[in-house]
């Protein structure tokens, strides 16, 4: 059987989730096989050759559906090769501050498993998907997404990531 790459995410609103998406898109434009599965919907991780776990910022911390599966899978996760992502509105244009944040937010997971490679990306911040909030926003007419989520730089490290994982193209 051909190796394979999980990419575990969570992801409240779907902007993680797209990332997630692209990211194993890109993996199999380099001819490997990526399945891409809500982080707290994967029961098994032994099927994988390696594994990207990624998630959005919330008030500082990760979106904990990632850092939960991590803590589930430690011991498997500690055999295997992984990567992390971080997405964020803060992380678009990261200053050093950003990064030292977001670094912060990754301690737990980093605490459990070593990461070969970790990615901040920028969010999708749309007021108008949360709840109750979005209700008023919308009916002030403020309804203003800001996506800075940036698809090239996202595909890059997704086609990175069978070398960065050490995973063979099937041949
Ligand atoms: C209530 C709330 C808190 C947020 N806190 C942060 C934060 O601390 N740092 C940050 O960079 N982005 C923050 N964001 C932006 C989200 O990380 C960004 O919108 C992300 O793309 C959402 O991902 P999701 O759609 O997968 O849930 C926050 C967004 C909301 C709605």
């Amino acid at each position: 059987m051909p190796e394979k790459i999980l990419i575990a995410y969570a992801s409240r609103q779907g902007a993680t989730k797209e990332i997630a998406e692209a990211l194993a898109a890109a993996v199999r434009e380099e001819g490997v096989e990526a399945d891409v599965r809500p982080a707290g919907t994967v029961a098994d991780v032994s099927l994988y050759a390696g594994v990207v776990v990624g998630a959005p910022l919330y008030a500082g911390n990760l979106l904990k559906d990632m850092p939960k599966f991590v803590e589930r899978h430690a011991k498997a996760l500690k055999a295997k090769p992984v990567a992390a992502f971080v997405s964020g509105s803060s992380l678009g244009d990261p200053g050093p501050d950003d990064i030292r944040n977001a670094n912060k937010a990754l301690e737990g997971v980093k605490s459990r498993v070593d990461l070969l490679d970790v990615a901040y990306f920028g969010g999708r911040f749309d007021p108008g998907r949360i709840p109750v909030v979005g209700f008023f926003v919308r009916l002030g007419g403020r309804d203003r997404v800001k996506d800075n989520r940036n698809w090239e730089r996202i595909r890059t490290w997704g086609r990175g990531l069978p070398a960065v994982l050490g995973i063979p193209a099937a041949a």
